[in-house]
């Protein structure tokens, strides 16, 4: 390796060392270590095709994926041979399945999501041609329930093709699954399929005392789940679906050796490997831990804007905690995602109490204190 070639790799690795040290805006667990697995990223892994069927090819990781998509579908109460899934390249790629999976059950479907889901259910609208009704949100990020029985009501003849939002991306909220299916039941929808876009709170909620139960036990149809709060250095995830549902759309491929049922053809080989190892090291009591502490963390940050009166919020059961944008210099410095006049930080596994306590007093030092929070309803906590 050349000198300058050395030099650039070592600069970039100061900088990546630097930056992930104060970064608070989006939800990244950065607190992993997965130099024991480093070895396999010197050979190519590529879990192309269903993640059951074994080809002939032999550079994959399947065996490591079956166990990842067991411990989830563990986690959301779907007996082991009812359920399919498989490692996605994140959340965007779940969401974009389920929406798939919908539009092929019902082609004359009609989608609704709330103003604050994430693009990528726009983005599976305009891609698989579904139409899509957007409905109004409640202030703290929720779904407006009567402007959603409105548009259901007027529509009632068609399919209804839900995403429920489980912890919006920028305040954390959840729609209350159980409210969407009285609706349901009061217009006489019958035919429906319902997404769980859980990419963040899916591997927080099932793990919290009295938190809502989104599961397969209930009638939802899939749902999505972002490897972020588990911490990976490739960005991956998780969607499982009913096995039933993905029988509609499998075709076989001779050329794979497989059936062609996800959405990729080349599926990252390393990513269920990382998952695998992570929750083989951490484990169900693990990740409890972990969801537990970042909820109190962000509880702790939360009080701190709050006993300042800085204007905030934090929804029941989230770890995302809103306040006013502060100045640019703080926004850089904590890479914060900013929407209009607000900010927020996501406590991750990463933000312990003495780097909330670093950046209160550096808002407080940069910050004139704003005492009029009255847009801004502050909601109740309950833990
Ligand atoms: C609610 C929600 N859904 C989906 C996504 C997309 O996930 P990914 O970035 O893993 O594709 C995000 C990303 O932050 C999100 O917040």
């Amino acid at each position: 390796m050349s000198n300058r070639v050395a030099k650039e790799l070592a600069d970039f690795l100061l900088q990546i060392e630097q930056r992930s040290q104060f970064h608070a805006g989006y939800p990244y667990n950065l607190s992993c270590d997965y130099s024991v697995i480093a070895k396999f990223f010197n050979f190519l892994l590529n879990n192309a095709g269903d993640p059951y069927i074994e080809p002939d090819f032999g550079l994959h990781s399947r065996m490591f994926e079956q166990e990842v998509l067991s411990f989830f579908a563990h986690l959301y109460k779907i007996p082991e041979n009812q359920f399919w899934g498989y490692v996605t390249a994140g959340g965007t790629e779940g969401n974009l399945y389920g929406m798939f999976l919908a539009r092929e059950i019902y082609p004359s479907g009609i989608l609704y999501s709330s103003q604050d889901s994430h693009y990528s259910i726009s983005k599976a609208a305009k891609l698989f041609c579904i139409k899509h009704n957007v409905v109004n949100s409640q202030i703290n990020g929720e779904i407006n329930y009567e402007h959603f029985e409105d548009l259901i009501n007027k529509n009632s003849n068609y399919p209804a093709i839900i995403n429920l939002n489980i912890g919006t991306t920028v305040k954390g909220a959840i729609d209350n699954l159980d409210k969407v299916l009285e609706i349901l039941e009061r217009n006489q929808v019958k035919d429906y399929y319902l997404h769980c876009d859980a990419a963040l709170s899916g591997l927080i909620l099932p793990f919290l005392d009295g938190a809502p139960q989104v599961h397969f036990q209930k009638p939802i149809d899939s749902i999505a789940i972002s490897a972020k709060f588990i911490g990976s250095p490739l960005p991956c995830g998780v969607v499982l679906t009913k096995k039933k549902w993905v029988e509609k759309v499998e075709t076989a491929i001779e050329y794979i050796g497989s059936t062609d049922t996800t959405i990729l053809g080349s599926r990252n080989g390393h990513t269920p490997l990382i998952l695998w190892y992570a929750l083989q090291t951490r484990g169900y009591d693990g990740l409890a831990r972990e969801a537990k502490t970042c909820i109190h963390n962000a509880q702790y940050l939360f009080q701190q804007l709050k006993i300042r009166e800085y204007p905030c919020m934090l929804n029941n059961f989230s770890n995302t905690v809103v306040f006013q944008k502060p100045s640019q210099k703080l926004i850089k410095k904590w890479q914060l995602a900013i929407f209009e006049n607000w900010a927020h930080i996501i406590v991750m596994q990463n933000i312990e109490r003495e780097k909330i306590d670093t950046f209160i007093n550096e808002l407080l030092l940069h910050q004139r204190l704003v005492n009029n929070s009255e847009d801004f309803q502050l909601q109740p906590l309950v833990h």
